[in-house]
């Protein structure tokens, strides 16, 4: 139907004839004479309609937005004064021969323009729409260079594509499953895995040796911008690599990929930190590292001071207190700006926000403002100015209270002072975080839950597990960039005596063990080899190197924040013979559906 794409179309046609179709784009009247601008997946090109043609130009008078044409005509230099460099068919325009209308189109429910702010439910009702715009058709393309460079890159080093079951078994990643009930099964249900941890496993014990997939994970958990119920890992899996080969030639391969998809130059080797470190340093096992603020530990001042509210925590072992510099602050920030933070602190839990103003580091307290300095010795002070490295000019911001909300509390302000105050350094910050703990105390629970899951190898021996398990280290990596975890992953437990010893202080009893991952303890039994791998977060890489706000922008067909699907409108109500079919009485009678 066409010889050419719209915004292929270029400066080597001149003089040529040529057949395109597309979308109207735009349509303006000049006067006695039309143009068109022609959009496809390439891009717009300009067609003009002369009067002289007559038919063709009544045929023009009547189009409207995204009727779709083919057009033939013409390629002829624009004139003097009209050529566009921004576009790739800036220099040309095509002069109608011919036109035939393919399809009409309704009027869209909104612009199909990439910097007019539409309501997200309704760019989701019409996706198909939203998505004709250039940014989304954009984004849509970066994603397709990525996976197909992940794929070259990991055909190349000898990893096997291989599938995995959707309909399978609960696979625990620490959220909750997506459950399918089962017509030949009756009372028995699939769950969609949260990811393919168990069956890359299991390739492993096959001995494929190495085994990728870019394959959808489902987990049904709280949703933000870069999280979606249903969303896409690039998963990959090894046998005997250790973990610094794994880290090695995965972080090739995203520079590589950020090198031929977005032009830019990441660092030749990624910086690696222990977890105690950026918790200690940033509150946060996944540090932004271009904003220049870090978290400092001033209890050790603080036990005897008659402040309850540094006193209580100082001397409290799972308490702390840290205090946060931030240069110049004080010449910049005004009180109402302070006293806004301490409201967004308490979103984390935090019960207030101590600062100091460092007038005159010469005048001892006397050049310090704050509500604070009134509650401990001059000495005391001058100990956490030196600790910090306060300098005149400076605001220094404490927080105070269990290390799990300080922690959260102070990383979420370090985020949101770096962005407010423009501290931002640099483009791009990856950062490997090693060394996390195997376990984490649930408080509420009463009983440890695994880091990263259940399958990690600790890097002690079982002995030492058993007698240590709340400060055991695992063999875990995640890869985190600009803030954001983009990937993680870690050597696996291959043997079945560990592998019941971290169930066991899970507080997943032998039954129970047996009962959910049988199968995979009977695995470890036959000659499992030395396994580890990784899964990256697809969306979320393509998300950070498109520069959008949100996973959502960077899905073809993404659920709202409340994991539904506004096109198709999923999920829906079925019929009472499916039900039935299934085995499966509702509770309460579904609402019927409104038209
Ligand atoms: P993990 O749970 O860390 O590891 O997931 C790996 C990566 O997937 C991305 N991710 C998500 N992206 C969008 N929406 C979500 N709801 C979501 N959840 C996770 C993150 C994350 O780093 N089986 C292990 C990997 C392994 O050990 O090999 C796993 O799934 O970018
Ligand atoms: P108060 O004596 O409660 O009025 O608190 C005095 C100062 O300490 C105020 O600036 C509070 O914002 C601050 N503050 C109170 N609780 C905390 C806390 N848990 N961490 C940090 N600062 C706090």
């Amino acid at each position: 139907m066409r010889t050419h794409k719209c915004g292929d179309t270029t400066i080597e046609q001149l003089d040529q004839t040529v057949t395109i179709c597309g979308w109207v784009h735009r349509r303006r009247d000049h006067g006695g004479v039309i143009f068109i601008d022609l959009r496809d997946r390439e891009g717009l090109v300009q067609v003009v309609f002369d009067p002289d043609l007559a038919e063709q130009f009544a045929i023009a008078e009547h189009v409207r937005s995204e009727y779709v044409l083919q057009i033939t005509g013409l390629v002829r230099r624009r004139p003097e004064g009209t050529v566009n460099k921004n576009m790739k068919s800036g220099e040309i325009e095509i002069l109608a021969k011919a036109i035939v209308v393919l399809n009409e189109s309704e009027t869209p429910p909104f612009p199909i323009e990439s910097d007019i702010e539409v309501n997200e439910e309704l760019r989701l009702r019409y996706r198909y729409l939203d998505l004709r715009k250039t940014a989304m058709q954009e984004k849509m393309r970066v994603r397709r260079d990525v996976t197909r460079i992940m794929r070259n890159y990991l055909d190349d080093n000898d990893f096997f594509e291989i599938e995995t079951p959707y309909l399978t078994k609960a696979t625990p990643e620490g959220a909750r499953d997506y459950i399918v009930p089962s017509r030949t099964h009756e009372n028995s249900f699939f769950a969609l895995p949260q990811s393919p941890q168990l069956y890359k496993q299991m390739l492993m014990v096959a001995g494929f040796d190495r085994y990728y997939q870019v394959v959808r994970c489902f987990r049904d958990e709280d949703l933000r911008a870069d999280r979606q119920p249903e969303f896409t890992q690039l998963d990959l899996e090894t046998s005997f690599m250790t973990e610094d080969q794994i880290m090695n030639v995965t972080e090739e391969m995203i520079r590589q990929l950020f090198a031929k998809v977005i032009n830019v130059q990441l660092d030749a080797v990624f910086p690696r930190m222990t977890y105690a470190e950026a918790i200690s340093r940033f509150g946060i096992d996944r540090p932004d590292l271009r904003i220049p603020l870090e978290l400092v530990d001033i209890a050790e001042f603080m036990k005897d001071v008659d402040f309850k509210v540094f006193a209580a925590p100082a001397n409290d072992p799972k308490g702390r207190i840290a205090a946060m510099r931030v240069p110049n602050g004080g010449n910049i920030m005004t009180r109402k700006e302070i006293d806004d933070l301490t409201k967004f602190v308490g979103n984390y839990g935090a019960k207030g926000l101590a600062y100091i103003k460092v007038n005159d580091l010469n005048a001892g307290v006397e050049g310090l403002q704050s509500p604070i300095v009134k509650f401990a010795p001059a000495e005391v002070w001058a100990k956490v100015l030196e600790k910090t490295g306060a300098q005149d000019g400076d605001l220094i911001f404490f927080g105070a209270d269990k290390a799990s909300i300080v922690n959260e509390s102070m990383a979420a302000l370090r985020v949101k002072l770096g962005h407010d105050l423009n501290l931002i350094e640099g483009d791009w910050k990856p950062v490997w975080v090693v060394d996390f703990p195997m376990f984490e105390w649930d408080e509420k629970a009463n009983r440890f839950t695994a880091i990263h899951h259940p399958f990690t190898a600790p890097s002690c021996s079982v002995e030492e597990l058993k007698a240590n398990p709340g400060t055991a280290l695992s063999r875990a990596y995640d890869l985190v960039l600009n803030g954001t975890e983009v990937g993680g992953g870690s050597i696996r437990i291959n043997r079945p005596a560990m592998q019941q010893i971290v169930f066991e202080i899970l507080g997943i009893g032998e039954e129970e063990a047996r009962e959910k991952f049988g199968f995979l303890l009977d695995a470890l039994k036959y000659g499992a080899p030395p396994h580890g791998g990784l899964a990256f977060g697809l969306d979320r890489l393509v998300m950070l190197m498109t520069g959008s706000s949100s996973i959502r922008d960077v899905i073809a067909f993404p659920k709202t924040q409340s994991a539904a699907c506004p096109l198709v409108n999923a999920p829906a109500v079925i019929l009472d013979e499916q039900l039935k079919e299934l085995g499966i009485r509702l509770v309460k009678p579904p609402v019927k559906e409104k038209a």
